[in-house]
């Protein structure tokens, strides 16, 4: 939000699907201010992960991770009204456990290239992660990605009314008004 407003591109919230994420600042047209939102929404969460990690050791760097997603999804200075979590989620996941952030971001990109829809893309990504984590990385991590991908579909559930009526906007595809 502090990216587009400061980069001239208007108040996000009142574009597209309201959203302050990544998907909804590229409809602005604007590329480089979606890259900066990515980039800055992903970053703090990689950041608090290896912090703590290297703080505290154990569990405590995915649970950072956990309260970085926490904090955008439900801002207190925006009350409450964040984002939906996915660059947050993929830096948790890239500060926690690396390998699966790329898996993430293929399974993104092959299901984005697909459809088009960011918002599916993310859900499927965002399935097959804890399932990786499951098999290979401890069941503390494994289950708190389980607990933030729950979240994260339920923060998307605009986005799969739209998708299971047709009614989704593509990525890309530029909007003006919220909806
Ligand atoms: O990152 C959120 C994305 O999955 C959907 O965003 O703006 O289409 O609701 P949006």
């Amino acid at each position: 939000m502090i990216v587009t407003r400061l980069g001239g591109g208007g108040d996000i919230r009142a574009i597209g699907s309201g959203n302050i994420g990544t998907t909804n600042v590229l409809r602005t047209g604007r590329k480089e201010l979606a890259a900066l939102t990515l980039l800055g929404d992903m970053l703090k969460a990689t950041a608090a992960v290896l912090l703590a990690d290297w703080l505290w050791g154990g569990q405590a760097g995915v649970l950072a991770g956990a309260a970085a997603f926490i904090g955008h999804v439900f801002p207190v200075w925006l009350r409450f009204k964040g984002g939906k979590g996915v660059a947050t989620y993929v830096g948790g996941l890239l500060g926690a456990a690396w390998p699966v952030a790329l898996a993430f971001a293929g399974v993104w990109i092959a299901v984005a290239l697909v459809t088009r829809y960011s918002s599916a893309s993310a859900l499927v990504a965002s399935l097959v992660a804890p399932a990786l984590l499951a098999i290979w990385w401890p069941a503390e991590t494994a289950v708190v990605f389980t607990v933030l991908t729950a979240l994260l579909w339920a923060l998307h559930r605009d986005n799969i009314s739209r998708l299971l009526a047709g009614e989704e906007s593509r990525i890309g595809q530029r909007s003006a008004a919220p909806g």
